[in-house]
């Protein structure tokens, strides 16, 4: 049941420190505290190694996410792409490449394809799936298990930050395996991590800043998510699950991309969500929220202090997130774009854990 919450939707984003917990203790060995992946059968060390990561909706956003984390950490190129255009595109692979896939429910169809795509072409498959007797997880060759417990919401919360931990775990120890990662570094990373379910507690306790953003922006006709880096698929996710939940059209772009196009949407009615911690490029996304702030537009910013400290009053509201390592970062800015988008269905009552037109798993093409 939804025990003392409204909706599934809100129970499974407060289910989320537990389940991050429990996911990244199952890739921690409890005595040393140190990363204890399972043995999978790829050599993330050889020097031509690549990754394709493949995924479907927000799965495919945990891996565009993740594509900061190999390339920055392990050092090694990395692709993303959505399974229902990688599966006709006909992408040649390297001999090092390995195929990645990040499914919930292991049955999503696309995916599965793109996966015996690769297959087909004999390279080495790995599943990060919710659902461990999937369709998915029985046919790659190695799996990794997301512990988010049941997701009954049909937009997906838990599952996606579960995904994020495993793919962050993934990317430490294909970095230790590649000797790229100093000892020190990689305590420093797993301190991060042991922390980020504190850190999660934290925002949820800030529920009250949501629901007042939350009825500024239930009467928006067009919400638009800007963030930088790994940022960036967060803003993707926000705007994702705002038009999932509350059908206010939304979008997420690169803040480097407002001045190439949507800047021309940008007028006194529009809200501009910006997912800006106070990384080494927070003072581009900064001056980009000047641009918009210059044409009227209404900045809503989600920031440490520090960054909220740098934007002064040029910001209509914004919420103070805990300052974190920015290696985990993007775990823990995914929880405000989900409250965000729950109280503002909530504010305009719609059905938040059935939106219209959507399944939960997408079985067919
Ligand atoms: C969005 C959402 C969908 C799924 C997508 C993939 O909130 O839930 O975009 O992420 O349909 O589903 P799985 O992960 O089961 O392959």
């Amino acid at each position: 049941g939804k025990g003392n919450h409204r909706h599934y939707m809100e129970k499974e984003i407060h289910e989320q420190p537990a389940v991050i917990g429990d996911t990244l203790r199952s890739f921690t060995d409890p005595s040393s505290h140190r990363l204890a992946l399972p043995d999978l059968p790829f050599d993330f060390a050889h020097p031509e190694t690549r990754l394709q990561l493949v995924a479907c909706g927000t799965a495919a956003y945990a891996c565009m996410t993740a594509r900061y984390w190999f390339e920055q950490l392990a050092g090694i190129p990395t692709s993303t792409d959505i399974a229902s255009e990688y599966r006709y595109r006909d992408t040649p692979m390297t001999s090092r490449e390995l195929g990645i896939f990040v499914s919930q429910s292991g049955e999503t169809a696309d995916t599965l394809a793109a996966l015996r795509h690769v297959k087909a072409q004999g390279r080495p498959t790995l599943a990060i799936v919710n659902v461990a007797e999937s369709t998915a997880a029985r046919e790659a060759d190695g799996m990794l298990r997301t512990l988010a417990g049941p997701e009954i919401g049909v937009a997906s919360t838990k599952a996606f930050t579960t995904q994020l931990s495993t793919l962050a775990c993934l990317a430490i120890g294909a970095a230790r395996e590649r000797g790229c990662l100093a000892a020190s570094r990689e305590a420093q990373l797993m301190q991060a991590m042991d922390e980020i379910p504190a850190r999660l507690l934290q925002v949820l306790d800030q529920d009250q800043v949501f629901r007042d953003i939350a009825s500024m922006l239930a009467g928006a006709g067009y919400v638009l998510y800007l963030g930088r880096g790994a940022m960036y698929p967060i803003a993707l996710e926000g705007a994702l699950k705002l038009k999932e939940v509350s059908y206010i059209k939304a979008e997420g772009y690169a803040a480097g991309e407002l001045k190439h196009g949507p800047i021309a949407l940008v007028d006194e009615e529009v809200p501009v969500i910006a997912v800006a911690p106070s990384d080494h490029l927070f003072e581009k996304t900064a001056s980009n929220l000047q641009e918009v702030a210059a044409r009227g537009g209404k900045v809503i910013l989600f920031s440490d202090a520090a960054g909220i400290a740098a934007m002064g009053d040029l910001p209509v509201a914004s919420v103070t997130l805990p300052a974190v390592d920015p290696f985990v970062a993007p775990i823990l800015m995914s929880l405000p774009v989900q409250l965000l988008a729950y109280h503002t269905a909530v504010a305009k009552g719609t059905d938040v854990d059935q939106p219209r037109n959507l399944a939960k798993s997408v079985t067919v093409e």
